[in-house]
């Protein structure tokens, strides 16, 4: 296949994202966008030169004039859009997290070996020269094993309704935390246990809004999260760090530590504080993790090849985020 003609199903936030990274992607374009509120999907389709526009996703699938679709819908309803249009053949490339229950996911990945599709969840930091400068680090002993990372996170949660229900979103500890388990995962392997504790700050909201969990890994790594989305507006407090036997990892610029005298153009760095106090640099180049994303999904279409994640393994990290959940309800410690 030359190109990969895509329509981008659900024109709300990410889906301006996606469109932004399109640009940079090569051997696709998008050529349909559908959304209900069809002032949205038609703004959309302007913007990215797509022919068709439509409110209805079966409409669409039936329409036809695309080779694979992009699932930007809230987490809700990506394994009912996922089968269908895995059963008409269509590609998938599908927001994170893949789904709201794993027989949601299992019901996806089924769908999508029966009808020979590429389905891929849409975990943009696989694809981040950030995150993989994190990884490498931690694979290479920079501060030795086993390690803790501790990531905090604080701020009012979107506005959209559905990200705070119960059933449609989930609240932080999937939405948001879905990136940490995923990646924690791609660097430790497979978690063995998980507790947490869920908290409610807004009770209008019908998911937990403000909780904290401990992930316990095989590897004897551990990633201890605690994620609000219920702090007053304007009101935001993050924190993220790795400790090991032989140093500490910062994942951005800490307050007590001097900056490099030189960073090269268009790279980031990490910190590392060693034994005795002193600090290192790790560099990377910065790149669009999202376009990288659709590209490598768009390549492996073009060129018959499996899904870039199988979607079995991304299964792994939402047990992770269902795990979390449960043991938040029931306060009981849960094996994977
Ligand atoms: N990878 C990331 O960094 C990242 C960031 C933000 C959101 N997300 C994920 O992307 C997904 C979408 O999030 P969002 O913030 O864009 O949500 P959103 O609510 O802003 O957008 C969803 C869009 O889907 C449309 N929609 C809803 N039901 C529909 C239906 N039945 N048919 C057609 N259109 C329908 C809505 O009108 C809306 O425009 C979520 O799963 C979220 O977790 C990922």
């Amino acid at each position: 296949m030359d190109e990969v003609r895509l329509a981008i199903i659900g024109a709300g936030g990410i889906s301006q994202t996606h469109a932004r990274a399109m640009e940079l992607v090569k051997g696709a374009r998008v050529t349909a966008v559908v959304d209900i509120i069809r002032s949205r999907a038609e703004a959309l389709a302007e913007k990215l030169n797509a022919e068709h526009v439509y409110e209805d996703i079966d409409t669409a699938l039936e329409a036809g004039g695309f080779d694979a679709v992009d699932i930007c819908l809230p987490t809700y309803l990506h394994a009912p859009a996922t089968v269908a249009a895995a059963k008409r053949g269509y590609h998938v490339l599908c927001e994170k997290p893949m789904a709201m229950t794993l027989d949601q996911a299992d019901s996806m990945t089924a769908a999508a070996r029966e009808n020979n599709i590429v389905l891929m969840i849409a975990h943009c930091r696989r694809f981040d020269n950030y995150w993989g400068a994190f990884r490498k680090a931690i694979l290479d002993g920079v501060i030795g094993r086993p390690v803790l990372w501790r990531s905090m996170a604080a701020r009012l949660g979107p506005h959209q309704p559905w990200y705070l229900e119960r059933d449609e979103g989930g609240g932080p500890l999937i939405d948001g935390a879905i990136h940490n388990y995923d990646f924690a995962r791609a660097i430790f392997g497979e978690a063995r246990t998980v507790y947490a504790a869920g908290q409610q700050f807004d009770l209008d909201n019908t998911a937990i809004d403000t909780g904290s969990t401990t992930v316990r890994f095989a590897s004897g790594d551990v990633l201890v999260l605690s994620w609000s989305w219920a702090v007053p507006e304007k009101v935001t407090s993050s924190f993220q760090d790795v400790l090991g036997p032989e140093g500490v990892l910062y994942l951005s610029q800490p307050p007590h530590a001097p900056k490099p005298e030189e960073v090269p153009p268009n790279h980031g760095y990490l910190v590392v504080q060693r034994k005795g106090g002193t600090f290192d640099y790790i560099f990377y180049e910065k790149n669009d993790m999202y376009a990288a994303e659709i590209q490598a999904f768009v390549d492996a279409v073009r060129e018959g090849r499996p899904s870039p994640l199988d979607p079995e393994d991304t299964k792994r990290s939402l047990a992770i985020a269902t795990a979390v959940l449960e043991s938040a309800a029931t306060r009981r410690l849960i094996s994977l």
